[in-house]
């Protein structure tokens, strides 16, 4: 095995909550945060169903995606919290109103739209990574929208040899990010880093993590003299 030089940005401060919380937490939420990725992101358009959603944004976060982006024309979103597993505190969830709106935001952010559609014919392995990527997912009666679909970057099938029309939209998400993530953090890996989440939002992150789980933290802080982000 090759040993491998990591060359990521040390933490800018200590927290003063680190202290009163397990080392082992602590440790865990660093690695957590090291690993995460803000080059990938998903996006769901008008999925609603609670179960569909808890499990889709369970999926983003267990494969490391900060950033979730919903994007609502007909329904608001809900979540089934037993389905979730509280996976929801851990990401950001970002909520559109409307298609048009959406895919400025994503545009504007540098997003390629990768829109997975059953009517594509390009395989995702076929298509070259950009450096920041948005995956789209439609929903499970219409699918993608055809305003999604003509501002799509790619248009990507995912092949099926049953008999069913199509995956549950959950399962088609996670077949994507399992290709889509593992050729990103190869990349990663080949720069000496593990995930590509700025210093910027780690940080904040990183003090927002460390506060799960104790009681008034907010209060602990300003009795530690804690001054805030640097
Ligand atoms: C249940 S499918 C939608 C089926 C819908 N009746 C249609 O015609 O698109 C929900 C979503 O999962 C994704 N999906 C499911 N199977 C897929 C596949 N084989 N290739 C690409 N995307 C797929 C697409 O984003 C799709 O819009």
């Amino acid at each position: 095995m090759t040993s491998q030089v990591l060359v990521e940005e040390p933490w800018p401060a200590t927290d003063v909550l680190e202290p009163y919380i397990a080392p082992e937490r602590v440790a865990r939420v660093d690695t957590v945060l090291r690993n995460r990725l803000g080059s990938v992101t998903a996006v769901f358009e008008d999925v609603f169903d609670p179960h569909n959603v808890a499990a889709c944004v369970r999926t983003c976060e267990a494969y490391g995606l900060q950033d979730v982006h919903w994007v609502l024309n007909k329904h608001d979103v809900r979540m089934q919290s037993s389905v979730a597993k509280s996976s929801d505190q851990w990401i950001d969830l970002h909520r559109h109103n409307g298609t048009a709106e959406g895919i400025a935001a994503l545009k504007a952010q540098g997003y390629q739209l990768w829109v997975s559609d059953l009517q594509a014919t390009e395989t995702l392995d076929e298509i070259e990574l950009p450096p920041k990527v948005a995956i789209v997912i439609g929903n499970a009666k219409d699918g993608i929208s055809e305003e999604m679909r003509a501002a799509a970057d790619r248009r990507y099938i995912l092949p099926m040899w049953g008999m069913v029309q199509s995956f549950n939209l959950s399962v088609a998400l996670a077949i994507t990010l399992d290709g889509l993530v593992k050729r990103r953090r190869a990349e990663l890996r080949a720069r000496g880093v593990r995930g590509d989440l700025p210093m910027q939002r780690l940080w904040p992150l990183r003090r927002r993590w460390l506060e799960y789980g104790m009681q008034n933290a907010e209060i602990v802080r300003r009795n530690l003299g804690d001054q805030g982000t640097p």
